[in-house]
């Protein structure tokens, strides 16, 4: 499959776990950001946070593949559950990706649709399936559901309520409909992968400081086992 592995997250938290296990490790700075090139196991990997939201999550997926010449990109962060299941630590990947927040329905068009694109973009199937094998190996549960992205730290009930039936998601987060619109223009295989944080109520500001870093390490770990199963 892949000979160099995009892994980004948003947040330098999200991403402190992998850069710890990598070897061989150089910095290139571009675009007002850090990539971080170097090995995993001896295998190729580009490293980078984007920054929080929609854009910066764009301007960076976009360097990893046209840049650094990326052939397929792993996405490993932190979420709000809405799904009653998900509670802290717990891992959701994405069989797609909505964009909550956009919205041009004054025009008939249903809420995260613009004409030419679709309200969810799927995720490779292959790299999913590779989840599935290495959360069977760790015993793990991991839940698959449509992970929806905004420009919005969610912290209320109602919203996220309405986030949840309004595009049948499992999780929110502000980056992952980003790397999936960019990827699938470009061709290129990806996969997110989220741990929960919070649950995008009214304490989710508190939740998300408490525990960002214990599921940014959660999520981290998953995805060098992932890598470890990707074939070269
Ligand atoms: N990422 C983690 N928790 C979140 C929340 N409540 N809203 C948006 N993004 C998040």
């Amino acid at each position: 499959m892949g000979s160099k592995i995009a892994i980004m997250g948003a947040m330098p938290e999200e991403i402190e776990p992998l850069l710890a296990k990598l070897d061989n490790v150089s910095e290139d700075i571009y675009a007002a950001n850090t990539y971080y090139e170097g090995s995993y196991n001896g295998q190729e990997v580009v490293v980078a946070y984007s920054k929080i939201g929609k854009v910066f999550a764009t301007l960076t997926a976009t360097i990893l593949i046209e840049r650094f010449k990326c052939d397929m990109l792993l996405f490993s962060g932190v979420a709000g559950a809405i799904s009653d299941e998900l509670k802290v630590g717990d891992l959701i990947i994405a069989d797609g990706l909505c964009q909550h927040d956009l919205d041009i329905t004054a025009f008939g068009h249903p809420h995260g649709y613009v004409p030419e694109g679709e309200v969810c973009i799927p995720t490779d199937v292959n790299l999913r399936n590779i989840a599935k094998k290495v959360a069977n190996e760790k015993k793990l549960t991991l839940k698959e559901g449509v992970i929806a992205t905004g420009d919005q730290f969610v912290a209320n009930e109602e919203r996220k309520n309405w986030i949840g039936t309004t595009f049948k998601a499992d999780a929110l987060e502000m980056e992952g409909a980003s790397v999936a619109v960019v990827c699938s223009a470009l061709n290129i295989p990806f996969f997110i992968l989220r741990a929960i944080s919070d649950s995008a109520d009214m304490d989710a500001g508190f939740d998300f400081d408490a525990f960002l870093k214990s599921s940014a390490q959660i999520s981290a770990d998953f995805i060098l086992s992932m890598v470890d199963n990707i074939e070269r």
